[in-house]
């Protein structure tokens, strides 16, 4: 099914990459996308990215780099060069490692890949942000690094389909919003605790979502993404 600018990211977590090729040649690259994140670019590196590339897929490289400020140009630099759609950083290195990462994607010219951050991990809770010395809510932190991320320059955020309806009264239709945390109806919660179906979440306010078991456990993979995708229509 060839889709213009395809909603659904599937999350590769895989570490082998004889399972990763064998499971994206059960999918077609012009109906999704393809997240690869820490542990299989740990696991494969850029040659996986470059291979998948060579398929004709989009990647999203969600190694959420976060460092100082000249080590994070040079890094997202190297990462755009990979040919990629998107990759991400941490919002709280804060808005000079933020302007670092903008420009190391600028060097990559007009064909750059998308930037985009990430706010508070949705594993923290207002307890564990109070831990790290932080002592607003969750809800006000992430207000508060989309602002700078944004204002920084970058194309959008990471974030819960429940955190993308404030985000779009905040920060208007203009950010990217990729959001994890979906389940198609009917499927597994699996450890997922706020999970909203794919429609739902795009009506909330998402632009892309990030699926990874609803899809890679599902018995005939590509039928399972088409269903996702025919619910978008
Ligand atoms: O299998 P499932 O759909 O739960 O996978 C979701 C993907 O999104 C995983 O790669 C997970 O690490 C990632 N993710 C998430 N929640 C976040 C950020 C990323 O589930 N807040």
């Amino acid at each position: 099914m060839l889709i213009p600018d395809p909603k659904v990211i599937v999350a590769l977590d895989m570490v082998d990459c004889t399972t990763v090729y064998r499971f994206v040649d059960r999918l077609d690259p012009g109906s999704c996308r393809l997240k690869v994140g820490k542990e299989l670019f740990t696991a494969a590196g850029p040659q996986l990215v470059d291979q998948l590339c060579n398929k004709g897929y989009e990647i999203f490289l969600d190694l959420k780099f976060h460092d100082i400020p000249n080590t994070v140009k040079k890094a997202v630099y190297a990462a755009s060069k990979l040919g990629i759609w998107m990759l991400n950083v941490h919002a709280s290195g804060g808005s000079e490692m933020l302007s670092a990462a903008r420009e190391g994607i600028d060097m990559a010219g007009v064909n750059r890949p998308f930037l985009i951050a990430v706010s508070v991990l949705t594993s923290m809770s207002d307890n564990s942000l109070r831990e790290t010395g932080i002592s607003c809510s969750v809800a006000d932190q992430v207000n508060r690094l989309t602002k700078l991320a944004l204002t920084t320059g970058l194309d959008g955020m990471v974030c819960s389909a429940q955190e993308a309806v404030t985000l779009r009264q905040n920060f208007g239709d203009t950010p990217i919003l990729v959001t994890p945390g979906i389940r198609p109806e009917g499927s597994q919660q699996d450890d997922q605790r706020r999970i909203m179906t794919p429609r739902e979440a795009m009506d909330a306010g998402a632009s892309y979502l990030v699926i990874g078991r609803p899809i890679t456990q599902h018995p005939d993979p590509s039928a399972g993404l088409d269903d996702i995708n025919q619910s978008l229509v």
